[in-house]
């Protein structure tokens, strides 16, 4: 498809956009342009634009803000440092969008589409894409545009993918996690949405990541829904355990958990490494025995926007427990400087998972 190019007229001064990409944050602050695409039932795809950045005009029966048919992606464009932009594994998002529509019955967006419209909102924002440790957060997403309060799957969606300078998304940088098991909340139950990255799924768990945060934790863990007693994942990434004796063991894909591209590309760089990686169930109090006798040396959260990032303490209604060499997690080190390393371009990209843009 070819895309209408309409440039800002009048984008963020290079100066100041300089500035902000000293000290971005995480999700505060978006480039110029936006990349829209709009599919009806009669016309299919069409109408693919890159535009200013600007707000969308909706109308108030417009079905997503009634039924909360909308789904995204979070991926990343990185800068190597021979000055190239890279994406990681965008065939993988495209997927993972596809099957985040049939769950939500939307339409499918063609991963050449996906990755096209991606890509044009990381050409024309190029000068967004920081260098040394930051990246430039992408999120493309798609919502029911319909107006139309018949509960049915809409007739129209846009899809659109906006951008964000990004750094460390923890402000305590490299600190071991702190985490905060939900008792009383779950995130997805079986033959529910915990395996599409829709909006929905987020909103239900926001009450729970409020109560990590009022207890002084980084994220928020759930257990599954049925016994309550299986560690699941975090309110935005997947879970790692590693055991003395070097093995390591992440929940397995059931359908309630996101397939994280992160989780899939650690447990292919691990096995790589030699490494033994099991899809296993693991229990919450098998984690605290587990911490408490010695048997596992570290724990980590992965996903795109975290990255890998070790895990120090863990906190339940039925009393905390930790991690105490989480600062030295060698096992987790390994991983991130091999996965980042892939991204950056300093470690052999063996796999083609990296793709210039
Ligand atoms: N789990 C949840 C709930 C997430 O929101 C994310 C982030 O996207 C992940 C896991 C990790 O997925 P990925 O590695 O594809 O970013
Ligand atoms: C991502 O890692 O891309 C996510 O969507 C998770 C969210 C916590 C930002």
């Amino acid at each position: 498809m070819t895309f209408t190019i309409t440039p800002h007229a009048s984008p963020v001064s290079t100066q100041a956009r300089e500035k902000t990409l000293e000290d971005p944050g995480f999700g505060r602050v978006f480039t110029d342009h936006m990349v829209t695409l709009r599919w009806s039932t009669d016309r299919g795809w069409h109408d693919g634009k890159v535009t200013a950045r600007a707000p969308l005009a909706i109308d108030p029966a417009c079905a997503v803000l009634h039924y909360a048919q909308e789904i995204f992606e979070g991926m990343k464009a990185y800068r190597t440092a021979t000055g190239e932009i890279v994406l990681f594994r965008p065939e993988m998002n495209a997927t993972r969008f596809a099957r985040s529509a049939e769950r939500l019955a939307m339409p499918i967006l063609p991963e050449s589409l996906f990755i096209q419209a991606v890509e044009e909102l990381v050409r024309i924002d190029k000068h967004w894409v920081p260098s040394g440790a930051g990246s430039l957060y992408l999120r493309p997403f798609m919502f029911a545009s319909e107006a139309f309060l018949g509960v049915r799957p809409a007739q129209e969606y846009i899809f659109c993918v906006i951008a964000c300078p990004v750094g460390p998304y923890f402000k305590g940088g490299d600190k071991p996690l702190k985490l905060w098991v939900s008792d009383q909340y779950t995130r997805a139950a079986p033959g529910g949405t915990g395996a599409a990255k829709c909006g929905g799924n987020y909103a239900a768990s926001l009450i729970a990541q409020a109560e990590a945060t009022e207890h002084g934790c980084d994220q928020v863990v759930f257990l599954d829904a049925a016994e309550h007693r299986w560690i699941e994942e975090l309110g935005g990434m997947n879970l790692f355990f590693v055991m003395n004796d070097g093995s390591i063991v992440t929940p397995p894909l059931t359908g309630t958990i996101l397939p994280g591209i992160t989780r899939t590309s650690v447990i292919e760089i691990a096995r790589e490494l030699g490494m033994t990686v099991s899809e296993a169930p693991y229990a919450l109090e098998q984690w605290r025995a587990d911490a408490q006798s010695g048997k596992l040396s570290e724990a980590f959260a992965c996903g795109t926007a975290a990255v890998i990032a070790s895990i120090g303490e863990i906190v339940s209604s039925s009393g905390s427990f930790r991690l105490n060499k989480a600062h030295e997690s060698p096992v987790a080190k390994k991983l991130k400087e091999q996965l980042v390393g892939i991204q950056r371009g300093s470690v052999a990209d063996s796999r083609g998972w990296v793709r210039k843009v």
